[in-house]
Parts: C-alpha cells; sequence; structure tokens
C-alpha cells in the first residue's frame, strides 16, 4: 500500500457554538478523550503512517501543542493550513506536496468508527481507483447519499439532498489512488462556493473507477457535528469503554498494538503521564503487554 492520510480538522464549528467558541470543534471531549483521538486512530489502524492534519489557521497551534510530529505515537503527523473553509475536496489541493505520488485516504476530524475495520484495510489496499463506503442512516439528508441500480453497483452521489434517493449515507472516510490531486485541480467550486467532496467521487464514479462498500450493520458511525449527536458520540463510547474495561481510541494503546512503538516506548509514555485513570489504564496494558487477548476491533 502506498497511501498517505490527511486528517480534515476544519471547519469554524458554528453549529456547536459556543462550545467552540474557544477550543476547536476536534479538541471537544467524546466522553474521555479528544474528539481527534477517535479519526487518529481509525488511520493509525488501517496501517496508516504518514498523517497531514490540516485546520484553521487559529486552531492549528492548538492541535500541533496536543499531537506534536506524532513521533510519541511511532508515527509522522504534518500540519497544514487551510486559510478559508473552501470545501473538503480542497484538502487535497493544500495537501498535494505532501502526497506526492502517493494514493490518499481522506478522514474528517468528527467522524467515529467504531468495529471492525477490514473494510477499510481492504479499500487501503485497493491500486486504482477511490473508494467509498455507505452506511445506512435514519436521517440521510444530512449528508451525501448514494444510490444504488437494481444490480446493487452505484448509480448516483449527493450532496445533502432534501429528498435523498436511499438511506445510505457516505460516511467521511474515503480512499484515493494518486490521480485524486489532478481531478480536484480540475472540480469547480459548487453554488456554495465550496470544492465538494460528492464532486470528486463523482468524477471517480462516472469512470466507473468507484468502489462503493457497505458497512455492516454491526459496525457503528457516529458524526458529531451537533450538540445531540456529539453527547450521543460519548455516551456510546462510554457504555462500551465500562463494559469491557477497554478504551477506544486510547492512541498510546493503538500505537502499541499496532507495532508503532514498542513496549519501552510505552513504558516511558506512561512515565510522563499525569496520575490519573488514563495513566492507570496505559499502565495495565503494558504490564500485559504485547500479547494479551485481545479481539478486534483494537481499540
Ligand atoms: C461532509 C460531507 C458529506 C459526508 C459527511 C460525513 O458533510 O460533505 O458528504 O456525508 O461529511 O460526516 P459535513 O458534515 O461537512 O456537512
Amino acid at each position: 500500500m502506498n497511501k498517505k492520510a490527511i486528517l480534515l480538522a476544519g471547519g469554524a464549528g458554528t453549529r456547536l457554538y459556543p462550545l467552540t467558541k474557544i477550543v476547536c470543534k476536534q479538541l471537544l471531549p467524546v466522553y474521555d478523550k479528544p474528539m481527534i483521538c477517535y479519526p487518529l486512530a481509525t488511520l493509525m489502524l488501517g496501517g496508516l503512517r504518514e498523517v497531514l492534519i490540516i485546520s484553521t489557521t487559529k486552531d492549528l497551534p492548538m492541535l500541533e501543542d496536543y499531537l506534536g510530529d506524532g513521533s510519541r505515537l511511532g508515527i509522522q503527523i504534518e500540519y497544514a493550513a487551510q486559510a478559508k473553509p473552501e470545501g473538503i475536496a480542497q484538502a487535497f489541493l493544500i495537501g498535494a506536496d505532501f502526497l506526492g505520488d502517493s494514493g490518499a485516504s481522506l478522514i474528517l476530524g468528527d467522524n467515529i468508527f467504531y468495529g471492525k475495520l477490514d473494510f477499510y484495510r481492504e479499500a487501503l489496499a485497493l491500486e486504482r481507483g477511490a473508494c467509498i463506503f455507505g452506511y445506512q442512516v435514519r436521517d440521510p439528508q444530512r449528508y451525501g447519499v448514494v444510490e444504488f441500480g437494481p444490480d446493487g453497483r452505484a448509480i448516483s452521489l449527493e450532496e445533502k439532498p432534501k429528498q435523498p434517493k436511499s438511506h445510505f449515507a457516505i460516511p467521511g472516510l474515503y480512499v484515493y489512488d494518486n490521480r485524486v490531486v489532478e481531478y480536484c485541480r480540475a472540480l469547480e467550486p459548487s453554488a456554495r462556493g465550496e470544492l465538494e467532496i460528492t464532486d470528486l467521487n463523482s468524477v471517480y464514479l462516472k469512470q466507473n473507477e468507484l468502489h462503493v462498500k457497505l458497512l455492516s450493520r454491526g459496525m457503528a458511525w457516529l458524526d458529531t457535528g451537533t450538540q445531540t449527536s456529539l453527547l450521543e458520540a460519548g455516551n456510546y463510547i462510554a457504555t462500551i469503554e465500562h463494559r469491557q474495561g477497554l478504551k477506544i481510541a486510547c492512541l498510546e494503546e493503538v500505537a502499541f498494538r499496532t507495532g508503532c512503538i514498542d513496549q519501552s516506548a510505552l513504558e516511558r509514555l506512561v512515565g510522563a503521564l499525569p496520575k490519573g485513570e488514563y495513566r492507570d489504564y496505559l499502565k495495565l496494558v503494558c504490564d500485559e503487554g504485547p500479547t494479551a487477548y485481545h479481539p478486534e476491533p483494537v481499540a
């Protein structure tokens, strides 16, 4: 797999005002950790090790302060600014130099995935074309929506349609081959002045090079764009974590379980953490060692 990751943590978070007056949306808590941990853990569990985080000029310093260059987690993190909110697909123009001739996977900073991530690893292994996903939701008009023909193939994609043609929303997780930058350069801004991710995906669809995989019912895909969905996501994470005594998207644990850092590096990280529940949990992970029983999903 020759792919790099972009984590888009942009936007002014206006729908979450006043929570987002001071703190950037992607650093708001989802139960016991900042929101950005969840999409970053998804990328790491997919096997990606080079990540570009894109955010507003105002929010970048806070994100960088939290995650640094990624070396403590055994990955590489770079940062770039999206000066104006000119669309999700603009991430590939901002990230063109970072990507070089690699393919790309993009994840939105407010998307949470929980469950077996095989679907993602399979998508990342594709050599050519793009891959997006479909997930049944009650309120598809809030999202990009994919319509399927009688043979099960995707036939149309629409961004936030008033009358959705299906119940399948398109989650904010995408995989592209290395033509993505070239295709983005040719996109025209939409009526609202943005380079739309749905228009980019439609380019691949027209060329018969778009794979659409449905996520199974057992997967959880949550978004955190509104007060209610943020609370629901937090409650969901709390419920699973309390039941199992395992943390979801604990980045130090993910780094350890995916082999990005070894046990002695984890020990050093734990030693530097403030006393508290998070440190106690990681101490347990460390003491159990890498061979401890940990069924999929890892975190
Ligand atoms: C964006 C995309 C939309 C996608 C959604 C997933 O919408 O434009 O196609 O379904 O993310 O979270 P936004 O949430 O930025 O309005």
